[in-house]
């Protein structure tokens, strides 16, 4: 076929298009690149919107709003997983699936390991009632919350640290397990909370508020 030819037919255009879509592809890959390279762009995105998190959850983690827990010191890998269930509406609570709406998987993980880095809740430092602590104490040992918590209630990988927590956010979501209102990754803290009655609750959460 001579080059005249070759212009006017369309396979002229199927020629010339080559290129293009190669270039294309070059385009889509660098593309892919850019969003695999962001990681400081990804980091820059949690480390704005944390302030926003830590005006509910408490500036340096620690809550002062009744109903919001404390985020400081909190296990990574759990932070991970209950974002995860925010988002996946596995874990229905206001505001949080709002909050959690559109984060991508990377953004979940970066969010927890900030979280995991502020210094965990100190004690209640109200002067502990020293028969309640103890009754409490028996129904920690009796139903193995130690066991899974660690005996410092501190947590490890998919277990939260509790030590510290507010005492009002530990009876409304033990009630949550209890009633079945809050849906756990697995059936771990439905089993225990089968066999804890509803009078136990607050003297539960009164001991993990103030435990040392
Ligand atoms: C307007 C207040 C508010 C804001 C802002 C907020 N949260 Fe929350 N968050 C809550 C409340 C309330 C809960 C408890 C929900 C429940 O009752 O189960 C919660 C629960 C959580 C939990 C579960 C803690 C646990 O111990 O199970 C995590 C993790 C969390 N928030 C992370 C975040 C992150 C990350 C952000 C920012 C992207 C954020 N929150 C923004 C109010 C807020
Ligand atoms: C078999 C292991 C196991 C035992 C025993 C156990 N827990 Fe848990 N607990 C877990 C796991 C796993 C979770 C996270 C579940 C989820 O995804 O919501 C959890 C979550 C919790 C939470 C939610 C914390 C938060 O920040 O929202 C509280 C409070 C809690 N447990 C208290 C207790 C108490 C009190 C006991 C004893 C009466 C107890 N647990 C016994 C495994 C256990």
């Amino acid at each position: 076929m001579e080059r005249g030819a070759l212009r006017r037919s369309p396979h002229f255009f199927g020629f010339v298009m080559y290129p293009t879509s190669s270039s294309m592809r070059r385009l889509a890959a660098a593309l892919v690149l850019s969003c695999g390279a962001a990681v400081p762009g990804l980091a820059q995105t949690v480390t704005e919107r944390l302030p926003l998190c830590l005006s509910c959850h408490g500036e340096s983690g620690q809550s002062q709003n009744p109903g919001v827990p404390s985020l400081g010191g909190q296990q990574a890998f759990y932070v991970t997983v209950q974002l995860l269930m925010f988002r996946e509406r596995m874990r229905i609570a206001d505001p949080m699936n709002d909050m959690a709406k559109g984060l991508s998987d990377d953004d979940l993980r970066a969010f927890a390991e900030a979280i995991a880095k502020l210094p965990p809740p100190p004690p209640a430092d109200d002067p502990p009632d020293a028969a309640r602590m103890e009754r409490a104490r028996a129904l920690v040992d009796q139903n193995r919350c130690n066991f899974c918590h660690t005996p410092s209630l501190a947590g490890q990988d998919n277990v939260p640290g509790i030590a510290g927590q507010r005492e009002d956010y530990l009876v409304k979501t033990l009630r949550g397990y209890k009633d079945n209102s809050r849906h756990g990754y697995d059936d771990s803290m439905a089993e225990v909370m089968a066999t804890v009655t509803d009078a136990q609750i607050p003297d539960l959460a009164y001991y993990i508020a103030r435990v040392k």
